[in-house]
């Protein structure tokens, strides 16, 4: 059998009854979860975001962004604006309501995308090229706060995004490239083995969300799962055990021709 063969297994659901109940997962053994998404350094430099709807869509008609949403891999090279970054940053992963769980241990959050067990796996990572009033660097989004966090600067930022991207320039090209990072715990304490499938799914949501956000503002954007995973959690500095990316997307302004 080939070796990807056994790859299938993720692919199926595995929440079946007997799995389920005869190993406890760290919560039902009464571990605490872990924390709703990384700690900010005391000394971290924070932009709070404006508010998401500070920004006027261009297409407001929900149906019009479904019909037209196309990846776009073309930009311009003129910079995008904070309040569309933050429009595009709540839309995939913005905090509508924070609640106290599992027997006042921990937070659960209700976020603009679905999630399983609502867990929020996700960290998104920002390389910032070209983006009005913000130095260029890699940024972490604080979903709680609905700020960024600056984490530091990359020197020659274009080559290692398009190395990263196996070749793929366009990400390099770029104003602004999103990462979805997972911290696999955050599934795991509540899933176990099961919990994987389930994280890559919510990928996908958060991504449509971005797909259909820039559209919105006639921005575009294109998912991205073939990259080198060594070359981009080196980029951004992940350890590739306890978080690592799982899918990527580029958006910039999109030319008139695409
Ligand atoms: C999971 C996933 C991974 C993808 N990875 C890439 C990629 O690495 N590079 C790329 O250019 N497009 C990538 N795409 C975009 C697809 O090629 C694109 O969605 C498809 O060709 C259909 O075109 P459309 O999005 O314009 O409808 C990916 C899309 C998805 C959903």
């Amino acid at each position: 059998m080939r070796n990807w063969i056994t790859n299938r297994e993720l692919m199926k659901s595995h929440f079946d009854a007997t799995d389920f109940l005869d190993e406890e997962s760290d919560q039902v053994q009464g571990i605490n979860p872990p924390p709703v998404e990384s700690r900010i350094l005391p000394d971290a430099v924070e932009i709070a975001l404006p508010r998401y709807d500070s920004v006027k869509t261009v297409k407001p008609d929900l149906a019009d962004c479904i019909l037209h949403r196309m990846s776009r891999r073309k930009y311009t090279t003129e910079s995008i604006t904070l309040e569309e970054l933050s429009f595009m940053l709540w839309a995939t992963q913005g905090v509508k309501k924070t609640i106290d769980a599992y027997n006042n241990r921990g937070t659960v959050t209700y976020r603009t995308v679905p999630s399983a067990g609502a867990r929020h796996p996700f960290e998104t990572y920002l390389a910032v090229n070209n983006v009005t009033g913000v130095k260029p660097g890699i940024y972490r989004y604080s979903a709680l706060k609905h700020s960024l966090i600056f984490l530091f600067q990359v020197n020659n930022v274009e080559e290692k995004l398009t190395a990263a991207t196996v070749g793929q320039s366009f990400t390099g090209d770029a104003p602004v490239v999103f990462f979805w990072a997972c911290r696999p715990y955050m599934g795991e304490w509540r899933y176990k083995g099961e919990s994987h499938k389930a994280m890559l799914l919510d990928a996908g949501h958060v991504c449509q969300n971005l797909y259909l956000a820039a559209e919105s503002l006639q921005l575009g954007t294109v998912a991205i799962a073939a990259y080198s995973q060594s070359k981009v959690d080196a980029l951004l500095k992940l350890d590739g055990k306890d978080e690592f990316v799982v899918y990527l997307a580029p958006v910039g302004r999109v030319k008139e021709t695409e």
